[in-house]
């Protein structure tokens, strides 16, 4: 802390050499170390500050994905940080207790910058509104998982160039955690939360225990779901999170893999898309013996009630060779303004049976319906980031909050990063 009460911290980002397997360390760069960035943690109510200095050869910015923040601080395009120099964004943080995270997003590049290892977690904690039977002694029963794909050439380098007829950007043969291959977790406890994020630009994943066993999805992009929901799959696309509790016998060992995804697209451009594709991602190793866990609660927040699913459409956006509605991002243009304690109603519609998702900085939304049906029961908490199937309408509704700018914009996009870099982006601003 500083003198002014702020939660301080301090990110460099710089190039480094990582070992991922045997043979030459990768050339990679990282946040305070060779390869992505320290979990980042703080409580709504605290205003937080962060130094990020850039050593890299190359202009960044580090953007606060999921965090409700000024535009000025939200370290997107229009806030570079030049070689050499600091940027030291401070907020306050009011909303809920959430897995957020930050990675870079400069314009054209972010695909490479997060690729190459710009990464990490951000865990927003409400000590007013905390849930009694959530695991959540962190590195302990309470564990984040960065789940990123990776492609090595020969020589152990980082393979930056996507396949032929590959629509979706690089896709790795191997699955990274927290920037480890192979990895495991040692389990002391009979349940873990697990707090899964894609951090991949590209891939898809559909996890799943290889035994089938089910777990229970008890948090989504902005918070905690209104109730755990049982299940045996989570499906996420790049940005998105999902906190997971998954309950172990002891000595028994479990493998999370990811399965073939359901990309809501046609089987030729799934299969260039990673839809075919299982990976292992990690193993999980229970202690003969295990320390007991309470039992989940049956309740766990409040859904989110900004709008019925029956709500008149403010804005429609149709994605498409990576455009929104025609357009291509164009770093001058503001695409439209919104009016701030306004609820607006979006709906989304890609058409060009490619993949893609949408984020929107600086809220969380409500998912009201996934083609004209009520969304499932992991898109009934607060997302920012959610799945755009093909030729499905995705609505939903955004309230905009307190912070206004009328010359700094917000971003929307599609999260698979190289769509994002070629131009499948919009800027709005809150007046
Ligand atoms: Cu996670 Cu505009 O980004
Ligand atoms: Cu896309």
């Amino acid at each position: 802390r500083d003198p002014d009460g702020r939660r301080v911290f301090d990110l460099r980002a710089a190039p480094g050499r990582r070992r991922l397997r045997p043979g030459r360390p990768t050339e990679t760069w990282g946040l305070n170390g060779p390869m992505l960035g320290p979990t980042l943690r703080a409580a709504r109510g605290e205003t937080v500050q962060v130094n990020v200095r850039n050593d890299l050869p190359e202009t960044t910015t580090i953007h606060w994905h999921g965090m409700h923040l000024p535009a000025r601080m939200d370290g997107g395009p229009h806030q570079p940080i030049a070689p050499g120099a600091t940027w030291s964004p401070y907020w306050t943080i009011d909303q809920p207790a959430a897995t957020l995270w930050y990675h870079p997003h400069p314009h054209g590049q972010t695909a490479r910058h997060v690729y190459r290892g710009l990464a990490g977690m951000f865990i927003v904690d409400d000590p007013d509104a905390s849930v009694a039977g959530l695991p959540s002694r962190y590195g302990v029963d309470d564990i984040p998982l960065i789940v990123q794909d990776v492609l090595l050439d020969d020589d152990n380098r980082l393979v930056e160039r996507r396949r032929p007829m590959n629509g979706v950007g690089v896709l790795g043969d191997q699955v990274l955690v927290n920037g480890v291959l192979h990895p495991y977790h040692e389990v002391t406890t009979e349940r873990v939360r697990l707090r899964l994020l894609n951090g991949s630009g590209a891939r898809v994943y559909r996890f799943g225990f290889t035994d089938g066993r089910s777990f229970a999805v008890v948090g989504s992009d902005g918070g905690l779901l209104p109730a755990p929901y049982e299940t045996d799959r989570i499906q996420l696309s790049p940005g998105e999170r999902a906190e997971i509790v998954v309950t172990f016998r002891p000595g028994r060992r479990a493998v999370l893999r990811s399965h073939p995804p359901d990309l809501g697209v046609d089987v030729w451009n799934g299969r260039f898309s990673g839809g075919d594709d299982t990976l292992d991602v990690m193993e999980f190793r229970p202690a003969a013996r295990l320390a007991p866990s309470p039992a989940l609660p049956s309740r766990l927040a409040a859904a989110p009630a900004l709008a019925a699913a029956s709500a008149p459409v403010t804005r429609r956006f149709e994605l498409s060779g990576f455009s929104v509605n025609g357009r291509r991002m164009d770093m001058n243009r503001i695409d439209f303004g919104v009016v701030r304690n306004t609820t607006e109603v979006w709906e989304i519609t890609a058409i060009d049976s490619k993949p893609h998702n949408f984020h929107v900085h600086d809220v969380q939304f409500q998912v009201l319906s996934v083609d004209g049906a009520p969304p499932p029961p992991e898109l009934r908490g607060w997302k920012d980031t959610v799945y755009i199937p093909d030729r499905r309408p995705v609505r939903i509704a955004l309230r905009f909050g307190e912070h206004t700018d009328p010359r700094t914009p917000y971003m929307f996009h599609c999260h698979v990063l190289y769509h994002e870099d070629q131009g499948l982006m919009g800027q709005f601003v809150v007046t």
